[in-house]
């Protein structure tokens, strides 16, 4: 296979598919970019500056201040794993909680940081072998990308999965809480004016409800060798 393939993986929150498309990724000795933690940091950042209070945005305030936001990805020397640093510190636990999941859809929804943050990722994976994964990569970052998958499961499922994360994490979240988020952030991403979530005509689809992690990653390797 060749070595600079672009590779969109798209889909609802907490389909796996950052998990997955970090080892795909691994696999095919490519890199892998999470678009989804460029607008969190972008979330942080608004929280950070004082941009969003009482869940409401300073949405002017931010825009004025895009250009001061420097996101890039490095691996961690004790993780071994790639960070995601925010304008030179590495943020990648804080931007995982849940006060950030909270209001990263709103944020994501500002046509101006949508392209901020879809110019930054078009720079980071121009000369290929990525994998990128989104909810927007096949449709508007790389609309003319190698391989598009679109990844779905139901969202009781997608939620428990979330759900044991943060208890892993040993953090106090309800179930309930969790999929609220989930079947909120799923209305939001699928019905924004601007570059919404939905599948490219072209992406082939993955149902992963019923599979575990190691069996999606198999799914999806064989359907990219498949068409490559
Ligand atoms: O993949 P994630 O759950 O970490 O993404 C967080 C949010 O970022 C998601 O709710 C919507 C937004 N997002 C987006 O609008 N476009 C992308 N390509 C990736 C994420």
């Amino acid at each position: 296979m060749k070595g600079d393939l672009i590779i969109a993986i798209d889909g609802f929150s907490s389909t796996g598919k950052s998990s997955m498309s970090k080892i795909i990724a691994k696999n095919l000795n490519y890199t892998h970019i999470d678009s989804g933690a460029m607008y969190r940091a972008v979330t942080l950042y608004a929280f950070q500056k004082g941009f969003i209070n009482n869940k409401k945005i300073d949405v002017n305030s931010l825009i004025d201040h895009l250009i001061d936001i420097k996101i890039s990805f490095k691996k961690n020397d004790q993780t071994l794993k790639n960070h995601t640093y925010l304008n030179g510190i590495d943020v990648e636990q804080e931007i995982r909680s849940m006060e950030i999941s909270n209001m990263v859809s709103p944020i994501s929804e500002i046509p101006a940081v949508r392209d901020y943050c879809v110019h930054l990722q078009q720079e980071m994976g121009k000369n290929g072998g990525i994998v990128m994964d989104g909810r927007d990569i096949g449709t508007t970052v790389f609309p003319n990308a190698d391989i598009k998958i679109f990844i779905t499961a139901s969202p009781e499922i997608r939620a428990k999965r979330r759900f044991l994360e943060y208890q892993q994490q040993g953090k106090k979240i309800s179930m309930y809480e969790v999929l609220k988020n989930v079947k909120e952030r799923d209305y939001i991403d699928s019905n924004r004016d601007y570059s919404p979530l939905r599948k490219a005509d072209d992406a082939i689809e993955v149902d992963n409800s019923e599979l575990n992690l190691d069996q999606t990653v198999d799914k999806v390797m064989s359907l990219i060798k498949e068409l490559k």
